[in-house]
């Protein structure tokens, strides 16, 4: 028995020399410490027996497991060891009892006693002795500072075994004490309490808990930063799923299962086609897994809105009552009997065979004839729906068909999207404009357009961005345009093409007064008693004011008057007032439109001609001058390629028949000849000025004057035959406007005179002719004393009878007399 100077238990426990031993695996016990434990087998034994004695047992650490079957060899035992004694000892069941032991003392070995059930051992106590000196108090501060950190790392380990540590005095006791808590390998542990030696305890125990801490920070920067990385994705899911359990809280139900809810009944409701169906299905499902504020998300939706939107079965019946519709057209305009004409057929066909496929009508003609409203009115005529798109300045493909849906913000096309607006998939369709299509290298919209508007394909008609092909068969497309030259063959082939001419004088008075006056008289606020306009006063407008083929200046025109007249009786200077002809410029301020052509053919060498132009007929004034030079030719008036050579022809025709026409073939030796036409800034180009310019030259060479109110068209050869020219109507009824009483055209254009209005044919007089002669004798009024040419025909003689050669001769000398000055 040795004396025992640290531990307090020496006074109440006697520590015997020998002591059963009770071998740990995976445990260790310092001395002064607590710990549960749990025994079996021959432990069991071991304590119950020492349970009835002093309750005393020798706790050594194993080198390798044995399963407790005692016998230990000597060497598988470490060599020191923990008196410890059994504060409490519970059976928990058979052959299992648990233990509360405390440390009381560390021993050495001294040698191993053998016996039935259990070993027993000689032990040492160990001679604890206490130091107090400088590096042990540093040792022991920097133990407690490390052990503080220590337990800042470890989550499981309660924070007040700092205050604890802290208040332990004795250095060896405090070393035993941080040894067992900390969480280092029993190996590690045991050399702790191998070590007897206080300082050297302590420097081992440093040496481990350094250790330790570098494992903890280690494992701490790895879990800080696998939990940033799991933070990150989590963090979102978390709030979401709160959001959700707020939602729920509150009575909403998710809203995005509400919206796919409502997709899919749409889905259903619509009783969409079935490859429309299965898209808008497939859509739907990606739909279902994505988050309401995804960028995709809104995507789907869009494309989901799109498709039920669609009027995939809605359609409005048709008006299938021929004399209403009728009714209708003729209410909405006047005139344009060939027009109505076709929708009055269609509608017939349309009541007699109900699935026959629609035409696809053209409207041709200058601005402001009606075509665009007309479209209207077939619309209400028929009962369907309207849309209109402009197709002026369309050049991307896209625009009619669509973006495919995997741009950003793409849309169907246009058609789609009228369809959609017209809620029904039969609507009148109008495609305004659609010669001022453009193509660039975006695509061409033409080439789109032939699918649409191809009756035998445009059932199958698919927009990228829907990517399933909707049924435009039913739809009653019409197109308008001002000149079909910029069509696209391809697409004018699928066009029926219906001409809207210009209107004549009378036409503009009867649209005037049954249809833009009232109209204007509502939009300004007037009653038919405060406004009237006179025939006369129209038709000074009309003549006056405007210069075109259709209607729309003279309805700004009229539009003009009634406000000056509106504000006039809103000033109360005025009840009502009947504008005439007198007071018109009143209203519109001076007459624009020089009406007097005649004024222009003062000398011999002008001529006028007729052009054909996109927003209807005009006149063409061609001025031939001749002036000292040689051979020289000038043209001016930015006229075009083909319209130079028809100089050229002309100019070799007069030389080559210079006798016969009695010019002097010698003309062109000593003079420069210039040929202006204006208006200067627009370009002129085509054949169909060979004849005027024929005329001009002829009439400056021979001195004689072109015939008063007289107008011509036609090409011409070398050889002086007269051929056909196009757009015979239009340019007659400028010629008619422009107040031409006399008319010559090629002898083959005969046939177009069937379309022109009877009563322009009354009114001007046509000559068709073959032969260039024909025309100068025709145009030309006759030379002072020079007989008739030759060719000239009985007609021509009449005429020539009618004019007095006097005054003819007289001008000439006063033009000549200009010319010199
Ligand atoms: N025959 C007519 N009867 C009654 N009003 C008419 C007639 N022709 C044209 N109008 C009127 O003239 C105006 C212009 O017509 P609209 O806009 O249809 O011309 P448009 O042919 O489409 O011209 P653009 O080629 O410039 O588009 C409209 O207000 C229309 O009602
Ligand atoms: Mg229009």
């Amino acid at each position: 028995m040795t004396e025992q100077n640290v531990s307090e238990h020496k006074n109440t426990f006697n520590i015997p020399e020998v002591i059963p031993i009770l071998p740990l695996h995976h445990v260790m016990v310092f001395p002064k410490t607590m710990i549960p434990l749990e025994v079996t087998g021959s432990a069991s034994v071991l304590v119950d027996e020492a349970m009835t004695k002093d309750r005393l047992v020798g706790l050594i650490m194993t080198k390798k497991e044995q399963d407790n079957v005692q016998p230990y060899a000597r060497e598988d035992l470490h060599a020191m060891g923990t008196c410890a004694v059994i504060l409490k000892m519970a059976k928990t069941a058979e052959n299992r009892t648990q233990l509360l032991l405390q440390g009381l003392s560390r021993f050495s070995v001294e040698e191993i006693i053998e016996g039935k059930p259990y070993q027993q051992a000689r032990i040492r106590l160990v001679d604890e002795k206490e130091v107090k000196d400088l590096e042990t108090e540093a040792l022991m501060a920097n133990l407690l500072t490390l052990f503080d950190r220590i337990l800042k790392l470890s989550p499981f380990l309660p924070p007040e075994f700092g205050p604890m540590a802290k208040s332990i005095n004795e250095a060896g006791t405090l070393a035993d004490l941080i040894a067992s808590i900390i969480n280092a390998p029993v190996e590690e542990k045991q050399k702790v309490l191998d070590t007897a030696d206080v300082k050297l305890r302590l420097k081992e125990l440093t040496r481990m808990v350094n250790h330790q801490m570098e494992v903890l920070e280690l494992g701490n920067k790895i879990q800080t930063k696998v939990k940033d990385d799991i933070d990150k994705n989590q963090r979102e899911y978390y709030l979401r799923q709160q959001m959700k359990a707020i939602r729920q809280e509150l009575g909403e139900s998710d809203e995005n299962t509400v919206e796919t809810d409502e997709y899919r009944k749409k889905i259903e409701e619509k009783n969409l086609p079935e490859e429309a169906k299965k898209e808008a299905q497939r859509e739907l499902e990606r739909l279902s897994r994505m988050h309401p504020s995804s960028a995709e998300y809104t995507v789907s939706s869009t494309y989901l809105d799109w498709i039920t939107a669609l009027p995939w079965h809605e359609a409005t019946a048709d008006n299938l009552d021929i004399a209403a519709a009728r009714k209708i057209l003729d209410e909405d305009h006047y005139g344009l009997a060939k027009p109505k004409k076709r929708i009055i057929e269609y509608l017939a066909v349309r009541k007699l065979k109900p699935d026959s496929k629609g035409p696809i009508l053209c409207f041709v003609g200058p601005p402001g004839t009606g075509k665009t409203s007309l479209g209207h009115s077939i619309a209400r005529a028929l009962g369907r729906k309207f849309w209109r798109i402009a197709l002026g300045g369309v050049r991307d493909e896209a625009e009619i068909r669509g973006h495919r849906r995997t741009y950003i913000g793409a849309l169907p096309g246009r058609i789609i999207q009228g369809l959609r607006r017209a809620e029904s998939n039969n609507p009148v369709f109008m495609l305004d404009e659609i010669d001022k299509l453009g193509s660039d290298f975006r695509g061409d919209p033409s080439s789109a357009l032939l699918e649409v508007l191809d009756p035998q394909q445009n059932n199958t008609f698919t927009d990228h961005y829907l990517d399933v092909p909707f049924d435009l068969s039913k739809v009653l497309f019409i197109a308008t345009a001002n000149m079909l030259d910029t069509i696209p063959p391809a697409l004018l082939d699928r066009l029926e093409v219906i001409e809207l001419t210009g209107y004549t004088q009378e036409e503009k008075m009867k649209i005037a007064e049954k249809y833009l006056i009232p109209r204007q008289l509502k939009e300004n606020g007037l009653t038919a008693s405060q406004f009237k306009l006179t025939g006369k006063a129209l038709s000074t407008i009309i003549t006056g004011y405007t210069r075109e083929a259709g209607v729309r200046n003279l309805e700004r025109e009229i539009a003009n008057a009634c406000r000056g007249v509106a504000a006039q009786i809103a000033e109360g200077s005025l009840k009502s007032k009947t504008v005439t002809d007198k007071d018109v410029h009143r209203y519109l301020g001076a007459v624009r439109v020089p009406t007097d052509i005649d004024a222009r053919i003062t000398k011999p060498g002008i001529a006028i001609g007729l052009a054909w132009t996109p927003v209807g007929g005009d006149m063409l004034f061609i001025e031939a001058t001749a002036m000292k030079g040689k051979k020289g030719l000038t043209l001016t008036g930015q006229l075009g390629d083909v319209m130079k050579e028809s100089v050229a022809a002309a100019l070799s025709f007069l030389r080559t028949n210079a006798e016969e026409l009695g010019v002097n073939p010698d003309f062109f030796e000593d003079r420069d000849i210039h040929i202006h036409v204006p208006a200067g800034a627009t370009p002129k180009d085509g054949p169909s000025a060979g004849v005027t310019m024929l005329t001009a030259l002829t009439s400056l060479l021979t001195n004689r004057k072109v015939r008063k109110q007289l107008a011509m068209t036609g090409e011409i050869t070398l050889r002086g035959a007269v051929l056909p020219v196009g757009g015979i109507k239009e340019k007659v009824l400028a010629a008619y406007r422009a107040g031409i009483k006399t008319l010559i055209l090629p002898a083959w254009n005969r046939k177009d005179l069937e379309d022109i209005p009877a009563n322009v044919q009354k009114k001007v007089k046509f000559h068709f002719v073959s032969d260039m002669m024909e025309v100068l004798t025709l145009a030309l009024e006759p030379a002072a004393g020079r007989k008739p040419v030759k060719k000239a025909n009985a007609k021509t003689a009449q005429m020539k009878k009618a004019k007095p050669t006097a005054a003819a001769g007289k001008k000439a000398a006063h033009s000549k007399a200009g010319a010199k000055k």
